[in-house]
Parts: structure tokens; C-alpha cells; sequence
């Protein structure tokens, strides 16, 4: 074990990304089942951070948890287990979750037998180093070892921390029945892990190798989502579009999900422009379903930069998709992920990155500065060599392009009429209802007769960055 003070100084007053933000606390999904296990029952309460697989895996923990006989619970000062589902994507989203657990070792304090878990990708990549950063932790496992969460809990009575650390090429939990909040957006993970092995990622080492959900399972699985309610299934998975069953390839798994009764609208995030096949752009043209977005990761609009990156696509092969996609599908919102600031990104490539955004014209970007990971390939053969303050200037200097070019993209469909799916009440306003619009951007307007789950069609007008506003065609 290393020494204490090798470990990165996490302060409180750290900053941290929007993106990292707490996506999602675990409500009670489970509505008061009574413990049939003959173990111990106990109120779990979990917090997740990071992305959408993270709020899929909490559902999926939470089915788990519950089949043994557990509680999830909502309020945290019910809680007898407390996990957090954590991201190792940047420095920041660990550092959020060290001093997370700093407050917690508090509350900790007040209540003895209090039971702390770290679950996820920061439990992977950080392993028994956790413990020596927080020592009061009692659980710490990575991705594929949920199904020893109720084992777990009761290990660790014991007093002794409990480590679950072995990934597990085969485990795609595909017989598990995750529980979800009610709604009209489902999630459904087809795909875990990823082969792609980019220079500047930790997923491959957190996550493992790639595995795809038989079809099969998965139609059974948008069944029984359709009978709960929900109209809109989104697949995941880190390369979702290199899904592969040994059966059945992403385009036919597409048509098949959106074949099922009752099902309104497919998405799916993220796809690799390395497997942007033809069959996935023919579904986006030709299934009613499929919805008229992509998020389609980019990383840098220089070929140089791509290289070291080891994304497997040039600028101009990036550049082709989404002319075709354009070509094909002319309504299509087109979003993107960008990284400044890489090793050995110059002042020139960081232009050809800022060019290639102006070119494109992306609907949205997540746009991050380069954060060096320990364990990745860049850390091992690279140098983290752009200054902090660089990093910050360019990024700066993206996200205000962007803002423009996001608003001025929502200016334009001023007038235009857009298909929305009705989610719920607008956050400021009761008389309102907020939805997405097939191109997946936030649209607000006023209720008239419609109900939550229909799709309206909407008039826009008015918009800002972020929002469409509208009234019912
Ligand atoms: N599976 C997705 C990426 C998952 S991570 C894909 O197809 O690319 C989400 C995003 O985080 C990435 O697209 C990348 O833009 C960003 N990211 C990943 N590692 C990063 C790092 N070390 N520093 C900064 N941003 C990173
Ligand atoms: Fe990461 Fe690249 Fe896979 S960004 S998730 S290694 S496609």
C-alpha cells in the first residue's frame, strides 16, 4: 500500500466540473418491500455521480439490494448503508467524492454502525488506495461486482472493509431486474465495458472488456418497460453503436427496439465515429422511432492530436459521417464531446479544433479540459504538457463558440413546429409542461387538453441556448 501522502490533497474548497454534478439520489424505488432473505434488512440510500450508465447501475444496484431483501430509501437520515456510485472520468469527480465522504465520516461518527461504500469506477481505479484516504469506508467495489452488494453487508458487520475488485468479462448482469424511478425516459444499458483503448481514458481500465446484452433479453427487457409506462427507451453503452451480439449488429438491434409495441421513441449515447455504419445511419433515415439526434464524441478537430489519442478516425473521416448523416437526415441535431488542452495539443491543432466546431456547427457540446489519469495510456507514454492556464483559455474559448452557435441554432427554429414528448411540469411555471423535442432539446409551453406521455406538436416562439419555448400547434 502506499504512503497516505502519496495521494492526491483533496480540499474542500475544490473546484469541480457542472457535468459531475450529483445526477441522481435514490428514491424509494422499492415502496416498502418487507425482507424475505432471513438476513438482515437494511435502508440503503445511494447517491450517484457521473454519467447515465452510473444512474443505470444505481438501478441496477437497487435491484439488487432489493431481491435480497434490502430497502432503498430516499432520505439519507434513513439511512443504515450509505453508497456512493462514483466517476473516475476526471480529477474533479473524484475529488468530489473524497470530500463526499469526508461529511459523511461525520454523520458516521454520530451513528456507530453506520455502513459506507464507495461503488463504481473511482473504487476501481483508486482500490485499497480508498482506504488509506478514507479509512472509516467499509465497502469498496468496482463495476462488476454488484451481485455481492447484499454479501457485502453483511461482511462487513464484522468491522473488517469489504473489497470487491475483479472485473469479470462475463458479467453483463443481463438476469438482473433493475428498478427504476416511474417516468417516461427509460435507460437501458445493451452494452458494457469498452475495447477502444483511447490514450486519454480510464473506462477501459475501470470497466473492462466490451460486452453486449443478448437481443433477446434486451426486446424482453423494452416489453416490460412499455407495460410500466415508459415511452422512450434510451440504449447505453461507452462504443453503443459497436454493439454486438455474435447475432445481431447495432442497426438491426435499432429496428427490433423500436419494433416492439407501444414503444414512441428510440436514442442512444455515445456512439464511436469509428463504427458510424451504414446500417445505424439508415435507421436514424428510416425508423419513425428513431429519433433525429446524435451524440457523436469528436475529442479534437486536429488529425495529429486524433492520432495520439488513438481514436481510429481522421478529421476528414469525421468530417464524411457527418455530411452524409446531414445529407441523409437534414434535420438531425448533432452533439459532440471535445477535450483541450491533450498532450502535446499546440496552439495550431487547438484551431483546427475551434474551426472544426465553427464548421460543424454542433447542436451542443460537453466540452472538458484534458485531466491526466492515472493508469491511462497518455499518463504512461505522454506528457500532460499544456499549462493549467492554457487548458483553461482554450476551453474558455470553445464554450463561448459554442453558446453562440447553440443559441443561434434555436433562434432559427423560431416558427418552426417540433414533436415534443410531454415529461412533466415545467420546473418554473405549473400551467406549463416541459418535454424534449425529437432533436432531444428541452421545449417548454403552455398545457392546453395535452397529457404527460403525449407528444404535441409545438410552435416555437422563442428560445434561448438551452431552452425552446412554444405553444401547441
Ligand atoms: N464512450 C464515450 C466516452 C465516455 S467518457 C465515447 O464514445 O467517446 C465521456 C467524455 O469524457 C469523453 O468523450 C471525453 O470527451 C471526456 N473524457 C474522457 N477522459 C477524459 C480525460 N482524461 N480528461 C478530460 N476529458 C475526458
Ligand atoms: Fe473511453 Fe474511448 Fe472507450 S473515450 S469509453 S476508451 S471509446
Amino acid at each position: 500500500m502506499k504512503n497516505r501522502s502519496s495521494l492526491p490533497l483533496y480540499t474542500p474548497s475544490s473546484p469541480s466540473l457542472p457535468d459531475e454534478k450529483l445526477l441522481y439520489q435514490n428514491t424509494d424505488l422499492n415502496n416498502n418491500r418487507s425482507d424475505d432473505s432471513g438476513l438482515s434488512s437494511r435502508n440503503v440510500y445511494i447517491e450517484t455521480y457521473g454519467c447515465q450508465m452510473n444512474v443505470s447501475d444505481t438501478e441496477l444496484m437497487s435491484g439488487i439490494l432489493t431481491q435480497a431483501g434490502h430497502r432503498t430509501v430516499s432520505h439519507i437520515d434513513d439511512a443504515d448503508v450509505i453508497l456512493l456510485n462514483t466517476c473516475a472520468i476526471r480529477e474533479n469527480a473524484e475529488i468530489k467524492v473524497i470530500n463526499r465522504l469526508v461529511h459523511l465520516n461525520h454523520r458516521k461518527r454520530r451513528k456507530e454502525d453506520l455502513i459506507i461504500g464507495v461503488c463504481g469506477c473511482m473504487a476501481q481505479h483508486l482500490r485499497d488506495k480508498l482506504l488509506e484516504a478514507a479509512p472509516y469506508v467499509d465497502l469498496v467495489m468496482g463495476p462488476d461486482g454488484y451481485r455481492d452488494l447484499p454479501m457485502a453487508l453483511n461482511a462487513v458487520v464484522t468491522g473488517d472493509p469489504f473489497l470487491s475488485l475483479q472485473l469479470d468479462k462475463n458479467e453483463d448482469y443481463a438476469d438482473i431486474a433493475p428498478i427504476r424511478k416511474e417516468g417516461i425516459r427509460a435507460w437501458l444499458t445493451i452494452q458494457r465495458g469498452c475495447d477502444k483503448m483511447c490514450t486519454f481514458c480510464i473506462v477501459p481500465f475501470v470497466r473492462g472488456r466490451e460486452r453486449s446484452i443478448p437481443l433477446d433479453i434486451l426486446t424482453d427487457d423494452v416489453k416490460r418497460l412499455v407495460d410500466e409506462g415508459f415511452k422512450e427507451i434510451v440504449l447505453l453503452g461507452q462504443t453503443v453503436n459497436s454493439y454486438n451480439d455474435s447475432q445481431h449488429d447495432f442497426g438491426e438491434l435499432l429496428w427490433r427496439i423500436a419494433g416492439v409495441d407501444g414503444v414512441e421513441r428510440v436514442r442512444f449515447t455515445s456512439p464511436h465515429p469509428a463504427d458510424a455504419t451504414d446500417s445505424m445511419i439508415d435507421a436514424l433515415e428510416n425508423c419513425p422511432e428513431v429519433c433525429k439526434q446524435l451524440h457523436l464524441p469528436l475529442q479534437s478537430g486536429s488529425t495529429r492530436v486524433l492520432e495520439t489519442m488513438r481514436r481510429t478516425y481522421t478529421v476528414e473521416q469525421y468530417r464524411d459521417i457527418v455530411y452524409k448523416l446531414r445529407e441523409r437526415v437534414p434535420q438531425i441535431a448533432l452533439s459532440t464531446d471535445v477535450i483541450v488542452g491533450f498532450c502535446g495539443e499546440t496552439e495550431e491543432d487547438f484551431k483546427q479544433t475551434y474551426q472544426l466546431m465553427e464548421e460543424i456547427r454542433f447542436d451542443t457540446a460537453f466540452m472538458f479540459k484534458y485531466s491526466d489519469r492515472e493508469g491511462t495510456l497518455a499518463n504512461k507514454m505522454l506528457s500532460d504538457d499544456v499549462p493549467e492556464s492554457e487548458k483553461a483559455r482554450r476551453l474558455n474559448e470553445i464554450i463561448d463558440l459554442q453558446e453562440g452557435i447553440s443559441a443561434d441554432i434555436n433562434t432559427a427554429s423560431i416558427g418552426t413546429t417540433v414533436p415534443v414528448l410531454i415529461e412533466g411540469n415545467s420546473r418554473r411555471n405549473d400551467e406549463e409542461y416541459h418535454g424534449k423535442s425529437d432533436t432531444f432539446k428541452t421545449t417548454v409551453f403552455p398545457k392546453e387538453n395535452a397529457r404527460i406521455g403525449d407528444i404535441v406538436d409545438v410552435t416555437i416562439q422563442s428560445s434561448t441556448a438551452h431552452t425552446l419555448i412554444g405553444e401547441i400547434a
